[in-house]
């Protein structure tokens, strides 16, 4: 009476949702033939009304489970569709990013700092709002002597708790004493950081530059000790042993003072443009810590020496790089500054 092969491949033949519905409108719908099937159990007698009934419930469920499963795949398939329609293929190359890098000074700072840690030297940026003591009085340079001059200063609006006007840092040993109290001595630190002068803006000096200063206290420290440490660490820095020459500087707070010159990276010596055929190049204040700083800090002059210097980072950069006016460092010209990432 029914036969459910002939509507199973009915329905394999079945090839989208809309021909599904019309499957489902003539086997299973009101008007479905199996449903007329039931109808027709009324005029049966009631023995041969159980054996139709079975075998209707049973060819219902097959073909409502053949339906299900095919409207599953069906439905599967569509979405399928759907989403390949609408793929996004992530693999694609697109435009490239503009990938960020560090600025030359960032990168040369950095490496100064690995040398100084491959030394054993604690960091410390500091901070570059400063008083006038921490920056001046600290370090042996009294308020009203002329080596302030040195340093032409920016003032800030903000008082220091003593009514002095608080400044920008004019140089990183402005931290030398407060360091030494945080950190105790023996000490070795590394100072690397901006530094603010007002000065004329010129291709070699700007209001703002970068200083990495350095700084250890320990007991019987010379100047063969300091000589030493300086050669080791110009030598990894300029990436050759470098022959250094220290000529007497004068700094207030070093005695004695000098004035540290390196083999001219650039001719090993002899003689080029850089160092202006002097074969060598002035790189760093430095010298002796001054009995008065030390005092300054809390501790007797009589046990602990130091040593301190100061490298001019975008001097360094400047040197290393061939750059002939430093204000190109700051002037955010991308061209420049990508040429170095
Ligand atoms: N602070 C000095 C300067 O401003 C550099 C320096 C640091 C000199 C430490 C001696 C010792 O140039």
């Amino acid at each position: 009476m029914i036969d459910i092969k002939a509507i199973k491949s009915e329905l394999e033949m079945v090839s989208d949702l809309e021909q599904l519905d019309a499957f489902f409108q003539k086997y299973l719908g009101k008007k479905w033939s199996i449903t007329e099937g039931f109808k027709q159990m009324g005029s049966a007698s009631p023995e041969e009304r159980k054996a139709l009934g079975q075998k209707l419930t049973e060819a219902k469920d097959q073909v409502t489970e053949a339906y299900e499963a095919k409207e599953m795949e069906l439905s599967r398939e569509k979405i399928n569709q759907l989403l390949n329609a609408d793929l996004v293929d992530i693999s694609l190359d697109t435009q490239p990013l503009d990938q960020g890098s560090y600025s030359v000074l960032a990168k040369v700072r950095r490496e100064i700092e690995e040398v100084y840690k491959s030394l054993g030297f604690i960091i410390d940026y500091g901070h570059e709002i400063v008083t006038k003591y921490e920056n001046f009085e600290s370090v042996n340079i009294p308020l009203t002597h002329p080596a302030t001059e040195m340093h032409d200063t920016i003032y800030l609006n903000d008082l220091d708790p003593k009514g002095l006007p608080l400044i920008l840092r004019t140089h990183n040993s402005a931290h030398q004493v407060q360091d030494m109290m945080k950190y105790g001595v023996p000490l070795k630190l590394g100072s690397p950081g901006r530094v603010y002068r007002f000065e004329s803006m010129d291709a070699s000096h700007d209001v703002m530059f970068r200083y990495a200063e350095g700084i250890v206290i320990d007991k019987n420290l010379s100047i063969a000790n300091f000589k030493d440490t300086m050669q080791k660490i110009l030598s990894w820095i300029l990436g050759k042993k470098t022959e250094i020459r220290m000529r007497p500087g004068y700094f207030p707070f070093v005695e004695p003072g000098f004035e540290i010159d390196a083999a001219c990276p650039i001719c090993d010596g002899k003689g080029c443009n850089l160092c202006k055929n002097v074969w060598r190049i002035e790189l760093l204040g430095a010298g002796m810590v001054h009995p008065e700083v030390i005092k300054n800090a809390g501790l007797d002059p009589a046990e602990w020496s130091g040593f301190a210097w100061g490298i001019g980072v975008s001097r360094l950069a400047a040197i290393r790089y061939g750059i002939k006016d430093i204000r190109y460092f700051t002037n955010g010209d991308l061209r420049f500054s990508k040429s170095f990432a």
